[in-house]
C-alpha cells in the first residue's frame, strides 16, 4: 500500500531558524531582553505564539493581549522581509533527491508544518509540485508534541498513521509522531533527537535503500 511521507519544513526542508532568530532578536532587544542562539534552539518547532511566551519569560516580562498581538506582528513582518529572497539554493542538502525517489516509488508526499508561512516558503524554493498534502499552522489548533498537524496529513491522503513517515528536526516533532504511531526520522543533532526510531545528520546521509526499507 501507498506510504505518506511527512515532512516538517523549518529545520528540515530549509534552515530558516537563522530567519526566525533574526526576528525574534530584534524584538527582543527592543523589549531590553537578552536572547542568544542558544535560546533560540528552543523555539524550533515550537509555534509562534508560544515563542513569544518563552521570549518574554527570559526577561520575566508580562504583556497584554493587545501587547503581544502587536509584537507578534511585527515579528512576523521582520521575518517575511528576511526571507524574502529564499530561493532553490536554500533548500538543504539531500532533500531534492529523497523527495525525487519517494515520487518516482509512487509514494505520497505532504508537508506537517506549524508555520503559518510555510505555502509562500514553498513556492520561494519552488518545490510545491512535490506536495500531494500541505497541513500547516494555518489549518491546525494543537501544536506539535500533539500529532494534529501530521494526522491531519496523513488523513487527507487517505493513508493510515502506521504506513506514515515523519521526517523532523525538533524534539516535540518527533514526539508528535511517535504519539501518533507514525515512524519517525530525527534530521540533524543525534543528542536531541533521541526519541526517534532513526536519526540521520542529514539528508545526504538517507540512501535509496532505506527509503526502500521503510516500504514492507
Ligand atoms: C516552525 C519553526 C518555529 C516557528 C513555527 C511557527 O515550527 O520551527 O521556530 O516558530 O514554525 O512559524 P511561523 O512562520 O508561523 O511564525
Ligand atoms: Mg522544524
Amino acid at each position: 500500500s501507498k506510504k505518506a511521507f511527512i515532512f516538517d519544513l523549518d529545520g528540515v526542508i530549509v534552515d530558516t531558524a537563522k530567519y526566525h532568530f533574526l526576528a525574534w532578536q530584534k524584538l527582543a532587544q527592543e523589549l531590553g531582553i537578552e536572547f542568544t542562539p542558544e535560546h533560540n534552539e528552543e523555539l524550533k518547532g515550537v509555534s509562534r505564539v508560544r515563542s513569544l511566551e518563552i521570549i518574554l519569560g527570559l526577561g520575566n516580562l508580562t504583556a497584554t493581549d493587545e501587547e503581544k498581538e502587536r509584537w507578534l506582528i511585527k515579528k512576523n513582518q521582520d521575518y517575511l522581509s528576511y526571507i524574502e529572497n529564499m530561493d532553490e539554493d536554500e533548500i538543504l542538502p539531500g532533500v531534492l533527491p529523497v523527495l525525487e525517489y519517494i515520487r518516482s516509488q509512487g509514494h505520497f508526499i505532504a508537508l506537517g508544518s506549524a508555520s503559518k508561512n510555510a505555502r509562500p516558503i514553498l513556492e520561494k524554493v519552488n518545490i510545491m509540485p512535490f506536495f500531494d498534502a500541505i497541513v500547516d499552522g494555518n489549518d491546525v489548533t494543537n501544536a506539535k508534541p500533539d500529532p494534529e498537524v501530521f494526522v491531519r496529513a496523513a488523513r487527507l491522503l487517505g493513508v493510515t498513521n502506521e504506513n506514515s513517515i515523519v521526517f523532523e528536526d525538533s524534539v516535540a516533532g518527533i514526539q508528535a509522531a511517535n504519539i501518533a504511531h507514525m515512524t519517525s526520522i530525527g534530521i540533524g543533532d543525534p543528542a536531541i533527537l533521541k526519541e526517534a526510531h532513526y536519526h540521520f545528520k542529514d539528508f545526504t546521509f538517507i540512501e535509496p535503500s532505506f527509503i526502500e526499507s521503510l516500504l514492507n
